[in-house]
């Protein structure tokens, strides 16, 4: 990924302009990207007693920290993949979705008025992260835990859940089409994640955050869906029928 050269005398605001994903590393440490945003860095860092130097390598890592691209995941062992998973996609995502939520509230009642796509954006994305944040927790306590016990040996998923893994698969691979429908939804309401020509700063993170979210959740699914899932399959039938034999 290619990063840009940003020195301490642009304003805040400019860079999120240029880059909205830059406003996450704003917001943790709360340096006002939005109202305040005429404010070089350099001086924005100061006022928050920060140095400026830092801040900007901060801006330059979450730049290229974007994701775990280099991963092959069909390498790692099946433990090994529902840790990465949980540690990578998960952890995004509980950090991501409140953030959005936040934010995606805000627009949508102050700009609602002049942009009501962005009040339908919100009638979205609300009942997609409850149902999301459900997902994550069904896998994290029940599906994943089955899948290392299962890849260790220690029980025969079959008779565990009295029936075989691919059912608990089944319910959240159609769990999966139910986000990718509520994804789909919101690239079309926002029209690709387009924010109006005079959108202020966070009308513009909001956008920039649903179009990373939509990037990283395509990314967790191919690895659930395409590699974790029919893994852990096979594993049981060939556990099943050394079983028999
Ligand atoms: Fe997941
Ligand atoms: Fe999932």
């Amino acid at each position: 990924m290619t990063t840009t050269n940003i020195d301490v005398a642009t304003t805040v605001g400019q860079l999120v302009t240029e880059r909205p994903a830059r406003s996450r590393v704003f917001q943790e440490l709360g340096i006002d990207f939005c109202c305040g945003g005429k404010k070089p860095l350099q001086e924005a860092c100061h006022a928050k007693g920060l140095d400026p130097q830092a801040v900007l390598q901060m801006l330059l890592a979450a730049e290229q920290a974007d994701d775990s691209q280099g991963l092959d995941a069909a390498r790692l062992s099946l433990g090994e993949l529902c840790d990465h998973i949980e540690q990578t996609h998960h952890a995004y995502l509980k950090q991501e979705l409140p953030r959005l939520q936040a934010m995606i509230a805000k627009v949508a009642a102050v700009h609602g008025e002049r942009c009501p796509w962005m009040r339908d954006v919100h009638e979205v994305f609300e009942p997609f992260m409850r149902e999301l944040t459900s997902h994550m927790m069904k896998e994290e306590q029940v599906l994943f835990p089955m899948i290392r016990a299962m890849e260790l040996g220690k029980t025969n998923a079959a008779c565990h859940c009295g029936g075989t893994i691919a059912n608990p698969i089944r319910m959240m691979e159609h769990e999966h089409d139910d986000a990718g429908d509520a994804l789909r939804r919101l690239r079309e309401l926002t029209d690709g994640y387009s924010p109006p020509a005079d959108a202020c700063n966070t009308f513009r993170a909001a956008l920039d955050g649903l179009r990373e979210l939509e990037a990283d959740m395509h990314q967790h699914v191919h690895k659930e869906n395409n590699v974790l899932f029919p893994r852990a399959m096979d594993h049981e039938s060939q556990q099943m029928a050394a079983g028999k034999s």
